[in-house]
């Protein structure tokens, strides 16, 4: 029986995990997070222990879990572009400072680390697709602050790639590619920003405001539901031998689509809920540019497409729900009594 660690546990991935990991194995899941909103179904399953709290201010019993458990995910981090642009300083205080600690803890007790990099470390890369061994990684100049996530987690991602070569730590890096899902963003406020594109839009046609596509909206990504991702982070820990080292891209290839496209697809996918039918008939698609939509500093990338080689050897991974079934499900999550 493994016993695992997830600190961040009641963000998107956490959350999706501890579901998952119960239904699925007997392992037993340790979580720490500042709230258990998203996990409140679970606080009183027997393999799950959840204490309320700041990993920065419980150092005593984050190093004592990490002694006891066998994987560790440092999953505390904000992933929201808006806020690369708004408070780069907070993205590189959480998302790099707070975690080095915790990889430095992983090689002293010498426990295997899964650490969440990203899709967006490949930046600009022109490569079709991404491939996690041999595309360059490419990122604008210092004045386009959105580049502070991608470079905070490229750092990190370099830092424990050395301490693997050099102390033999035990580390899985995992790149999501745009994951959705039920539990992704809240469906707080309609205000530019507050949310990743999907939950964005789903706020917007909620409220009645018109759906923004920045720069025309010609850009584009692979959406990966939720449940794939985590099924590759099972496989991560189940098949702990291959991926010793190694680093795996979570995407799904077949989802790709521009953000036109998906505001046209959740437009008809929110026609189905009675009570939003009509919002969602008379929602408008406009145009807007970045700055005004996120502000100075910003820059996108345009195609964002992963190789899945390499899980799909290593772990014989592959994702399984397409864009019309992870749409449907979010969806459901959120309105299914409004159906
Ligand atoms: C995301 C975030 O950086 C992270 O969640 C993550 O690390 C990574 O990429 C990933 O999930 O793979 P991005 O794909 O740019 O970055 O994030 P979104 O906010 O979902 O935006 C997607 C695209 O939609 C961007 O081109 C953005 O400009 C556009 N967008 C967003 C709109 O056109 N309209 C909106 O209302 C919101």
């Amino acid at each position: 029986m493994k016993k695992i660690l997830i600190l961040g546990v009641n963000g998107f991935i956490g959350s999706g995990m501890v579901e998952q990991i119960l239904s699925q194995t007997d392992w037993e899941i340790f979580g720490m997070d500042l709230d258990d909103s998203k996990i409140k179904d679970f606080l009183s399953h027997p393999n799950f222990t959840f204490v309320k709290g700041n990993m920065l201010d419980e150092d005593d019993w984050v190093e004592n879990h990490i002694k006891l458990c066998d994987v560790i995910f440092p999953l505390v981090a904000v992933a929201n572009p808006a806020l690369y642009v708004t408070d780069p300083l907070h993205v590189y205080q959480l998302d790099y400072e707070a975690n080095v600690d915790i990889v430095k803890l992983c090689v002293k007790h010498n426990k295997h680390l899964v650490f969440p990099s990203t899709s967006e470390v490949y930046g600009m890369s022109t490569d079709i697709p991404f491939d996690e061994y041999t595309s360059k990684l490419v990122t604008g100049p210092i004045n386009k602050q959105r580049w502070i996530y991608s470079c905070s987690k490229q750092l990190l991602d370099r830092v424990i790639h050395a301490y693997g070569l050099q102390k033999g730590l035990n580390y899985t890096l995992f790149r999501p590619f745009n994951w959705i899902g039920p539990k992704q963003d809240n469906l707080k406020s309609s205000k530019n920003g507050s949310a990743r594109v999907l939950v964005q839009f789903i706020t917007n046609i909620r409220d009645g405001k018109p759906l923004q596509l920045v720069d025309g909206g010609m850009q584009k990504r692979c959406f990966t539901y939720i449940d794939d991702g985590i099924q590759g982070l099972i496989e991560i820990i189940r098949q702990s031998d291959k991926s010793f080292q190694e680093i795996f891209n979570f995407g799904n290839p077949l989802n790709e689509f521009t953000i036109k496209e998906l505001a046209e697809l959740t437009i008809e996918a929110m026609k189905k809920y009675p009570k939003y039918k009509e919002n969602a008939m008379n929602t408008e698609i406009v145009e807007t540019n970045s700055e005004n939509y996120y502000g100075k500093g910003y820059q996108d990338v345009d195609r964002r497409v992963p190789s899945i080689n390499n899980a799909k050897q290593k772990l014989n991974w592959v994702p399984k729900v397409d864009m019309l079934e992870a749409l449907q499900r979010t969806l459901d999550f959120h309105f299914l009594e409004e159906k």
